[in-house]
């Protein structure tokens, strides 16, 4: 079958990737087909209407767009005056019973209904009955709150908990202007994915009550990035906010869409994982254990490595490719052992058979490709010997390391977040996070994928690479190491830095052979 079609939209000829219903095909080419109960990962259901066109080849007067698959040399009117008068009913039928509490409502500013009622209707309302009234601020579980007035009945959050987590607390219940969603009387919501019909909702009926009331829509900045929170490495949109006088804060994960990777949606527990980013940070660098300007840290870290007998270095396993790679080169240049032990990253059991994964770090995978040992047996035996264990970002106590007793051997921590190892440090050299830096992770399924920088905070701490150079590292930044990475990694060594997909990169199995042969 050809990749794509022709097709005419009122009566301009153009071309759409076949095998998609019309709604998805002309999307492709910029053209707007308004739906509202349609969602790619929810299939079409057919009940808001909102998305008839008509066809001009004697079929039936007006078709559902979300139910009609797009085929050669269709002719497709979209502005004819019934479809005009249609899209204008819906929207009036729609908004009889809609409160028009846009100011105090949470999606405003990213609500179809408001979007589409100054496109497609703009009328005054008709309406002189009262308003039917319904449950507000109901608390459905797992952090959702609901609101039954608003609620325009697409069944998108219905059928999210049927066919995506298949655990179906959502139903609607009644008929007509009765008619409202609703859970099963003690039966909350309860799945690991239930902030999703938050996103899903088209409307603000679904809202989530961390982020309610917290910011309006149009002030967040809206960037892209990559959930560290496990190895599944979904695609998220960091949405942040510099406000007046303040420094520039996440208030929400959203999933981006990646059919590579997370299709479109992420767990609750990922979602939260922003809090890390504000909350729980290191700040203040300290040099044998006395607080200290960055400099004069990083500065007498570098003295006291020179003056170490034997050295470890501890690398974490969410730290990027290219800060792997920077450490193993600095470890290979100050002969030290290089260690990734961190099993306590892995839940056993914790993940499921869809985006959940045990592996509670972001980047394990590139420990294979770049020959970096995970044994316990390694890291214990390079303790003994050890005056000196760097950890960068690895908290050693998720493996049951206590680190506040390694004897004779003195910790110092570069890292971003606080946790027990960092606690017990005696130098501690703060660094930007992934949120606030650039890099890339290989996911659990092998998919290389790049982030950059979404947030510049007031004060920006330097990245990892930055103070691995300063350390004595031989890379001062991402470039630098993928110039390495190419010429003497055979797994990168046709990966071209510039042109990864914005999807990420299937690393190849026979590029993982050539690394573990
Ligand atoms: S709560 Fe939102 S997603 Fe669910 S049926 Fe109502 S409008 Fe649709
Ligand atoms: S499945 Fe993993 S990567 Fe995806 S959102 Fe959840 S914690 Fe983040
Ligand atoms: S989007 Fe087609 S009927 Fe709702």
């Amino acid at each position: 079958m050809a990749d794509t079609i022709k097709l005419s939209v009122n009566g301009v000829e153009v071309e759409v990737p076949a095998g998609k219903n019309l709604i998805d095909a002309v999307a492709a080419v910029g053209i707007e087909i308004p739906h509202i109960c349609y969602h790619p990962a929810l299939g079409a259901d057919g009940n808001c209407r909102m998305c008839l066109v008509e066809i001009e080849d004697g079929r039936p007067p007006l078709v559902a767009a979300c139910k009609t698959k797009a085929a050669e040399g269709m002719k497709v009117r979209l502005d004819s005056e019934k479809i005009k008068k249609i899209q204008r009913d819906i929207m009036e039928f729609e908004l009889i019973n809609h409160p028009i509490d846009c100011p105090i409502c949470d999606q405003a500013g990213e609500c179809i209904l408001q979007d589409y009622y100054v496109k497609y209707d703009h009328a005054p309302s008709r309406m002189r009955v009262p308003q039917v009234t319904k449950g507000k601020k109901m608390d459905f579980g797992s952090g959702v709150v609901h609101d039954q007035e608003r609620c325009v009945l697409c069944a998108r959050c219905v059928r999210f908990t049927r066919l995506i987590t298949k655990t179906g607390e959502l139903g609607i219940v009644n008929r007509t202007d009765q008619a409202r969603v609703n859970i099963f009387p003690g039966r909350p919501l309860n799945n690991r994915y239930a902030l999703n019909v938050v996103d899903l909702c088209p409307v603000g009926a679904m809202t989530s009550k961390d982020f309610r009331f917290r910011q309006r829509a149009w002030f967040l900045t809206k960037s892209k990035g990559i959930c560290h929170g496990c190895s599944k490495g979904c695609n998220i949109y960091i949405d942040h906010n510099r406000e007046k006088y303040k420094d520039d804060i996440i208030y929400r994960y959203r999933p981006r869409h990646n059919d590579l990777v997370n299709g479109y949606f992420i767990c609750d527990s990922g979602r939260m994982t922003y809090k890390l980013e504000n909350e729980k940070r290191l700040r203040v660098p300290l040099a044998a254990g006395q607080q200290v300007d960055l400099e004069s840290a990083v500065n007498a870290l570098k003295r006291r490595m020179d003056q170490a007998d034997k050295l470890v270095f501890l690398v974490s396993p969410s730290c990027s490719l290219e800060q792997m790679r920077a450490i193993q080169q600095l470890a290979t240049h100050k002969a030290a052992v290089l260690s990734g032990y961190s099993e306590g990253y892995i839940q056993k059991g914790d993940g499921d058979d869809y985006l959940i994964q045990d592996d509670k770090s972001a980047n394990r995978a590139a420990f294979a490709l770049l020959g970096i040992d995970e044994s316990k047996d390694t890291l214990t035996a390079a303790l003994n010997e050890a005056d000196l264990l760097i950890s960068f970002g690895n908290d050693l106590s998720l493996s049951g390391m206590d680190c506040t007793a390694l004897g004779k051997t003195e910790l110092a921590f570069v890292g971003s977040y606080a946790n027990n190892c960092a606690d017990a440090a005696s130098y501690l050299l703060p660094v930007a996070s992934y949120s606030e830096d650039n890099g890339s992770i290989i996911n659990i399924d092998g998919v290389l994928q790049r982030y950059g920088a979404a947030v510049v905070k007031n004060e920006p701490l330097p990245s990892m690479l930055q103070i691995l150079a300063q350390l004595g590292g031989a890379f001062g930044d991402v470039q630098a190491v993928w110039s390495d990475l190419n010429s003497a990694v055979e797994a990168f060594n046709k990966v071209d830095l510039q042109n990864i997909p914005a999807e990420g990169l299937a690393l190849t199995v026979s590029e993982v052979d050539n690394v573990t042969a």
